[in-house]
């Protein structure tokens, strides 16, 4: 039993290995079904548009149920800021953004620097056989002053978010304590039964 994870980034295919390890099913990459090239746009204004227009166009190209998530960081002092549009809110890699966010907010004092981490995940299956499961996870927190660089596995806006009960960046934690608190992490939570509703379906199903 195969399932694509539908994403071109490997910090969050990183964080999908750990968090789907448990289920009795191959998780593919991109690169695995041969789709590493094909980069799917975020026209939407919605995480849960995006994050059903990934999952449906990787499944109909694969013929595989896939799994994609569209997530986004909204500051409180920027108005909700970038939030969907979180991996377009400035040009070159994830430094340049979360540096350009810390620009933004210079001077803002802790109080104000409250901001929280969306994650809508989509699962679709080829042909449409089974209807979409959507699930949204949510983590609150602040932005830091400074960012929190050099450790081992953070990646995006990791490095300057602090979770709601901490003193560290998201950075600065092991993956599986990040999966533990993230938005992330519950929004997967929450898949987990659909996805093994579908796995004993299917084991089912193929009984001889
Ligand atoms: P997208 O969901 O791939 O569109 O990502 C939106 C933006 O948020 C990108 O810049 C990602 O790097 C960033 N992002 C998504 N998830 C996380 C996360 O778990 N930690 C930090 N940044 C993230």
């Amino acid at each position: 039993m195969q399932l694509l994870i539908g994403t071109s980034n490997p910090g969050k295919l990183r964080e999908y290995g750990l968090l789907l390890a448990p289920l009795s099913v191959r998780l593919l990459s991109l690169k695995d079904a041969g789709l590493e090239s094909v980069d799917i746009e975020e026209p939407f204004d919605t995480y849960i548009e995006n994050a059903l227009h990934k999952a449906r166009r990787y499944a109909d190209l694969s013929g595989l149920p896939t799994l994609a998530d569209d997530s986004g960081l909204s500051v409180d002092a920027l108005d909700g800021r970038p939030g969907v549009y979180s991996a377009r809110y400035a040009g070159g890699g994830d430094r340049d953004r979360y540096m350009k966010l810390l620009g933004e907010l210079e001077g803002v004092p802790d109080e104000q620097r409250t901001a929280r981490f969306t994650c809508v995940i989509a699962l679709v299956f080829p042909a449409d056989t089974h209807p979409p499961v959507t699930t949204v996870g949510v983590v609150e927190g602040r932005i830091a002053h400074e960012p929190t660089e050099g450790g081992q596995v953070g990646f995006g806006y990791d490095f300057v978010f602090i979770p709601q009960g901490y003193a560290v960046a998201f950075s600065a934690l092991p993956m599986n304590e990040k999966n533990h608190l993230s938005h992330r992490g519950i929004a997967i939570r929450a898949m987990m039964s659909h996805l093994e509703t579908w796995i004993k379906e299917k084991t089912n199903t193929e009984k001889p």
